[in-house]
């Protein structure tokens, strides 16, 4: 591998070739010597006796790990020793990260994301400033040295953000559409999605399961569409009859949603199905009971009933709150399933802290 500059092995050969003219004139053998080693040196690029005295060691090294990287790369790519100290990198990864020193300094980058690992590879993103980077790690064959290469991933994932952000706004959207008709305010559904998610974690569902609950929950009155308005808007109590048809909003909700396959309406079928069902199987569409219930219809049917008392409407006043709590101890096992129950009553002020959040 080289380790002279350019100019050194120009200098070399213009030196070597008078000097090979002097030692031919001056039929000097040592001269001629030198002559031949200074042209040869120059022409190979590279100089033992550099080397010995480590006279451009690092133009030497970086050349060697130049040597080990694809020719054109654009984006950043690190080397790391055993050590995990940065022992080189590319003109892209020192504009990205120009303090960048270890391996330990890469991950304290924050949101540095694990997306995968296997024996001689592991996969990770990280962030710097707006732009987001994945990178691959390597471990180089032959060397004691890992390569982590770079990829500007950021309008991938922006990309795929505003897809999520699209997603979320029409959910939001078609679940104010079914409250709408039946006299609720955009912001109930909003506290349902806070709320769910609240309960989905204290649960021990995991953040991504409950990320999905607070999207798909404000979508569970969305089979309202269908319920006629002489039904939806009548006055006083609803008969036998119209109660039957009030109830079907929970199977056309779900039938509305569970052909597509994405997560969100996945779940928002689920949401949809399920909300009305009670934990001790009086309920409906189906009458299921129990664990039978996905979690995310129990989470939803206990929120939406806590927050239609707990909170104020146009048409009615809030509960007080001691009211609410002790119907949620009433219905403990009967409507609600009771660990859900007990799980909000524990942490009620969080709960109570979303409510006034969003208030209508
Ligand atoms: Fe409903
Ligand atoms: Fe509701």
């Amino acid at each position: 591998m080289s380790n002279l500059f350019t100019y050194e092995n120009h200098a070399r050969l213009l030196l070597g070739m008078a000097l090979l003219i002097y030692a031919v004139t001056a039929h000097s053998w040592i001269m001629g010597a030198m002559a031949v080693m200074l042209i040869y040196t120059g022409a190979i690029r590279y100089c033992p006796v550099f080397h010995s005295l480590g006279i451009n060691r690092e133009l030497a090294e970086q050349r060697f790990h130049l040597s080990l990287l694809p020719g054109h790369n654009p984006e950043p790519v690190y080397l790391f020793n055993k050590q995990g100290e940065l022992v080189f990198r590319n003109n892209s990864a020192r504009d990205i990260l120009p303090h960048l020193r270890s391996l330990e300094d890469l991950h304290d980058q924050n949101d540095l994301t694990d997306f995968g690992r296997g024996p001689e590879y592991a996969i990770e993103g990280f962030r710097d400033g707006d732009k987001r980077y994945l990178l691959h790690y390597q471990a180089l064959e032959n060397t004691d040295l890992i390569a982590a290469y770079g990829f500007n991933v950021t309008e991938l994932i922006e990309a795929n953000e505003e897809i999520i952000e699209t997603q979320k706004e029409l959910v939001y959207r078609m679940g104010e559409i079914g409250e709408t008709r039946s006299k609720e305010t955009g912001n109930h559904v909003k506290r349902v999605a806070e709320y769910s998610k609240q309960l989905a974690l204290l649960s021990g569902l995991s953040r991504d399961q409950a990320e999905l609950l607070k999207m798909a929950s404000p979508m569970h009155d969305i089979g309202k569409v269908a319920i006629p308005d002489s039904v939806l808007n009548k006055p006083g109590r609803l008969d036998a009859a119209d109660w039957e048809i009030m109830k079907t909003h929970a199977s056309i909700g779900r039938d509305l949603l569970c052909h597509s396959d994405r997560p969100i309406l996945q779940a928002a079928a689920i949401v949809a199905g399920q909300h009305h069902e009670k934990w001790d199987g009086n309920g409906y569409p189906d009458g299921r009971s129990g664990e039978d219930i996905h979690i995310y219809g129990r989470i939803t049917a206990l929120v939406d009933v806590f927050d239609a008392l707990a909170s104020a409407r146009v048409y009615k006043q809030a509960w007080p709150l001691e009211d609410v709590v002790q119907l949620l101890r009433e219905q403990r096992g009967k409507h609600f399933d009771p660990v859900l129950v007990d799980l909000l009553l524990d942490n009620l002020d969080t709960f109570l802290a979303i409510r006034d959040q969003h208030q209508d």
